[in-house]
């Protein structure tokens, strides 16, 4: 039961059409009144809000706040997922320790640096083939977010897990299909064949990498061995669905809110463009000034303990908004400054602790791919909104745009 010592709940409307355009001024008003809040959701649950930076930052390192509540409030386990997706319910983000620490150990002997470094040629050449396509349009126009930066992050999964290309396009439908499940669950009926047919590729995919293992993620997660114990085939569903969900829509908006900030910004454009050599920093910037992921994911309260000034107990469930911590005035100066020289920038946008992101080299690295070779091939690119506001995607865990028209 959640018992704040200070202020009533606030109701924070996540779900309101507008609410990603003054998300950034209400966590402001609320960082300038303390660390931590009750509020009252929109599905009218009471929860703990976290914005300040010290505290975002220690929450997400605390072990007493729980990725995995069975035993303090089981009515939130499994994660709400439909059926077609039980089998995605076991993974590094529904797990706490020991269970997370024997998966990531694990995944950790697949997902290795040489497998993300080798991927530096593919992203380069997905970049390029996606640009021919691009700069092809007779009016000179384009919608960035469709044509570039949503299938980027899916082509260089799909080569990371092997899949062949003949099939590569039903697999971008079906994990497309998984994708749309997770946002909404409501539409799992129009998709249910999608997924049945997902999960049967990989079972059949198993199969034959079983048999005859390749140079890739699926073949190295097989075999990937720690003292005797390996994933076991659900685990392995779990962490490739995981990979994909995880790995696809974060990393499309790093790209598509890259792309709006720096043409937001022309000074810092500019700058990139006489000194390439920033681009590290200004990705770094562009995963603090628009945090792909927003919110992290949901934590519950393990134990009674006092945080903050605030007693949290067991069973209550706790948001932790890294989206403000990356704005707090606290930790950064000027923290509304789009200032791609920033240095340092300890944003917490890839988390923090033992769930700090596993693809955030990955991420990283097409980021500081896509953009400059965007940039180079089409010079002169103008934003094309015709809305008055900006078409935010009304996801409060996540900051990514719907579309973003260009004409170059
Ligand atoms: C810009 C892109 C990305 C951002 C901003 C991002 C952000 C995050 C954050 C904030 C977490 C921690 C969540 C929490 O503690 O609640 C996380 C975890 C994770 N991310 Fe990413 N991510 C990105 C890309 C990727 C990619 C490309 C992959 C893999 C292909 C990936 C795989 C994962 C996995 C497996 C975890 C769970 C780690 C664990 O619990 O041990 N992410 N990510």
């Amino acid at each position: 039961m959640l018992q704040s010592k200070t202020i009533e709940p606030l109701s924070i409307d996540f779900f309101a059409p507008d609410f990603k355009e003054h998300a950034l001024t209400i966590y402001q008003g609320l960082r300038d009144q303390g660390a931590i809040h009750p509020i009252q959701t929109p599905w009218d649950e009471p929860a703990w809000f976290i914005v300040q930076y010290d505290a975002v930052q220690i929450a997400l390192k605390d072990q007493k706040f729980l990725m995995s509540p069975q035993t303090v409030a089981p009515e939130h386990d499994a994660n709400h997922l439909p059926e077609e997706l039980d089998y995605f319910s076991h993974h590094l983000l529904t797990t706490d320790p020991p269970e997370h620490s024997r998966l990531r150990t694990l995944v950790h002997k697949a997902f290795t640096p040489r497998m993300i470094a080798r991927l530096q040629t593919t992203v380069e050449t997905i970049c390029d083939q996606l640009l021919d396509e691009v700069t092809r349009s007779s009016n000179h126009t384009a919608d960035l977010i469709t044509q570039y930066a949503f299938p980027i992050p899916i082509i260089v999964i799909s080569d990371m897990l092997g899949i062949p290309q003949k099939d590569r396009d039903l697999f971008r439908e079906w994990s497309k299909a998984m994708l749309s499940v997770v946002n909404r669950p409501e539409v799992q009926k129009e998709v249910r064949p999608q997924l049945i047919a997902l999960r049967n590729y990989l079972t059949d995919l198993f199969v034959e990498r079983r048999n005859h293992p390749q140079e890739d993620l699926v073949s190295a997660l097989i075999e990937a061995e720690d003292n005797g114990d390996r994933l076991s085939e659900e685990e392995l569903y779990s962490m490739i669905m995981l990979l994909v969900i995880a790995g696809h829509e974060t990393t499309v908006n790093l790209i598509g809110n890259g792309i709006y900030a720096l043409l937001q910004h022309p000074d810092q454009l500019t700058l990139l463009k006489k000194s390439p050599s920033l681009i590290n920093s200004t990705v770094e910037e562009i995963l603090r000034y628009y945090s792909p992921v927003e919110m992290a994911t949901n934590r519950w309260g393990g134990e009674a303990f006092s945080f903050e000034g605030q007693t949290i107990s067991p069973g209550d469930l706790v948001l932790i908004c890294i989206g403000s911590a990356n704005r707090d005035k606290r930790r950064f100066t000027n923290p509304d400054q789009f200032d791609i020289t920033r240095h340092p920038n300890p944003h917490l946008a890839f988390g923090m602790g033992i769930h700090y992101c596993l693809g955030a080299p990955l991420a990283r690295l097409e980021g500081q791919i896509a953009l400059p070779r965007l940039f180079d091939r089409l010079p002169n690119l103008q934003l094309d909104f015709k809305e008055e506001s900006l078409p935010w995607q009304q996801d409060f865990l996540m900051r990514g745009l719907t579309h973003l028209p260009v004409h170059f």
